[in-house]
């Protein structure tokens, strides 16, 4: 399973760039830019990486992304997730960045942008991986501050794909961000957001109703309500699933207790990430077998929320097609008889 799962071809679509820093990148970067960390050695650093919810782990994740200063480390940052999703068979990523985290440290929005940018296009020319962004407003912060984010990304309005929402969802309802995502709508941006993450079915609907997002980020609690599953199964909205995120930050306390194959067999678009692969233990690949192993899935449904992932994405229908193609080409190849000669 581990094999077949290396070898699907798939996509990621619930990635947070700075979740992606993994401790030993985390140290070399605050040795090059002068910054003390609060951690002695890259085993202290994973030893801290003990969370009880989805703040605990911001604590953390926004103290460790104070070592990126310099658009080189974007750029070193954004290429090495790049190493790691070639080796899986990742074809295509939908990535977060959360400017404010940088802008707030007084980093300059087009160092972060530029940064991340030249890596997302070398990755594009060396392995063949496409990739579009998604500039995530800090839902703890201001609405006027997520407006004047939207205005600083102006200039780079080509670079950037969609607009999402992230960070501590409780007392933080997308309701609270009506007129920025109606602007962003304006300016032709895709719109997304984090939802029933630990947050309740309400915050699904508002962000469906009211921010008129084409995908939830999460949204695994929709099962507490059922006219929203009906709904999300009626308007095939996608539910970007991150499993082990969920298990490190303690919404479900083990793998077992996960909803996301009865999400799947209720007929939603579910399909699987990693979110913050430095952190929660594992990238795309460990979370489709951390599933696949908790559930005893067969190749079949992993296929499944293979072809979700192409399905759910901002990829236009020519290219989820050749997307789709190829993971038919894979099976065939499994299944054809070894040519001898
Ligand atoms: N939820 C909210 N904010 C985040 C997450 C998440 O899973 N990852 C990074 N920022
Ligand atoms: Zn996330």
């Amino acid at each position: 399973m581990r094999d077949f799962i290396a070898g699907l071809p798939k996509a990621e679509l619930h990635l947070h760039i700075e979740g992606t820093l993994e401790p030993e990148l985390m140290f070399s970067l605050a040795q090059r830019n002068n910054i003390k960390l609060p951690y002695e050695s890259v085993e202290d650093i994973r030893r801290a990486y003990e969370f009880s919810d989805l703040q605990s782990f911001l604590d953390i994740y926004y103290q460790g992304a104070a070592v990126l200063v310099n658009e080189r480390d974007f750029h070193d940052l954004t290429f090495a997730y790049f190493e790691k999703l070639q080796r899986q068979n990742v074809r295509h990523v939908e990535m977060f960045f959360d400017p404010q985290t940088h802008t707030g440290r007084g980093i300059e929005f087009d160092t972060v942008i530029k940064g991340i940018q030249s890596a997302l296009d070398e990755a594009q020319q060396r392995f063949g991986i496409s990739s579009v962004l998604i500039m995530c407003f800090l839902r703890h912060l201001s609405a006027e501050a997520a407006m004047e984010t939207l205005a600083q990304a102006t200039p780079f309005r080509h670079l950037i794909d969609g607009v999402g929402l992230d960070s501590g969802e409780l007392g933080n309802p997308p309701e609270k961000f009506i007129e920025v995502f109606t602007r962003a709508h304006e300016q032709g941006y895709h719109c997304v957001a984090h939802a029933g993450e630990e947050g309740p079915a309400e915050y699904i609907w508002q962000a469906l109703k009211q921010l008129k997002v084409e995908r939830i980020d999460h949204g695994v609690r929709c099962d507490e309500d059922p006219a929203l599953v009906s709904y999300l199964r009626e308007e095939r909205i996608p539910l970007t699933v991150c499993p082990l995120s969920n298990t490190a930050l303690k919404v479900y306390s083990n793998m077992a207790e996960h909803n996301i194959v009865k999400l799947l067999d209720e007929g939603l678009l579910v399909n699987i990430n990693s979110d913050d692969p430095a952190y929660f233990g594992g990238h795309l690949n460990d979370n489709y077998l951390a599933v696949q192993r908790a559930f005893n899935l067969d190749e079949a449904v992993l296929v499944q929320l293979a072809r979700h992932s192409f399905e759910g994405s901002f990829l236009r229908d020519s290219e989820k097609r050749i997307h789709l193609k190829e993971i038919d080409d894979y099976l065939q190849r499994l299944s054809a008889p070894p040519l001898d000669n």
